[in-house]
């Protein structure tokens, strides 16, 4: 399984298709064993790398994926379907923004549209169990983040990055969050609520 997810990797990289590298996955199953999560829901499917990943990496996962881009779904169903992992990662085609959940999950990652992080936390926090973690990728956002006084001259360039540190602040500064700034791959972060550190009986 590790060659196959190796060549889905590769192919993504061949076709510009934004998927998180090797150390943001490596921190994120880390997590996810550490805090026990078993159930994810994870906005940004791209083509189920870091999905796929995920579910080869920790057996019992069971992952709910989300994509807005027909292509990318399609290509990710096939993905999923080559390594027989659709009983565990189920790829859905739909934005996250028109996305009911239903369900409380133990691990919600975010890593899609990243001037919308602030938007997909707070609609799916809620589901998110008391004792669960919520992980967000990309915060420095290429090293932008770093040299926000020197994008004067590309303004979405610079809304994206202060939507992104709007929302770092934003979690910072609710009381009831624990908050993981991590310097991992592209700076990643993770959330959990203060107070529910190890009751996995939750
Ligand atoms: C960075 S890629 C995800 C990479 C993937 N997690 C991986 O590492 O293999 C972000 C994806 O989020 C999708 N996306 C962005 N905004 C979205 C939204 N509102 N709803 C669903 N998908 C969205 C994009 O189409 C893109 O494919």
């Amino acid at each position: 399984m590790k060659e196959q997810i190796e060549t889905i990797k590769q192919e993504a990289l061949d076709h510009q298709v934004p998927i998180m590298c090797d150390e943001s996955i490596e921190y994120i199953v880390i997590n996810l064993l550490k805090y026990r999560c078993k159930s994810i829901l994870e906005v940004g499917t791209a083509v189920g790398f870091s999905a796929l990943s995920i579910a080869s990496a920790i057996p019992d996962a069971i992952i709910t994926t989300i994509e807005r881009d027909e292509i990318r779904y399609v290509k990710a169903i096939n993905n999923i379907d080559q390594l027989n992992l659709s009983h565990r990662v189920n790829a859905l085609l739909i934005d996250a923004l028109d996305y009911q959940c239903t369900e409380m999950v133990d691990a919600l990652i975010i890593d899609a549209a990243k001037a919308q992080n602030k938007t997909f936390f707070d609609r799916f926090f809620p589901f998110v169990k008391p004792r669960g973690i919520v992980i967000v990728d990309n915060l420095d956002f290429h090293g932008h983040n770093e040299h926000i006084d020197m994008l004067t001259n590309r303004r979405n360039l610079r809304q994206m990055v202060n939507k992104i540190k709007a929302f770092e602040d934003y979690v910072n500064n609710r009381a009831d969050l624990d908050v993981e700034r991590v310097f991992v791959g592209d700076g990643m972060m993770l959330i959990r609520r203060v107070g529910h550190s190890f009751n996995f009986n939750e």
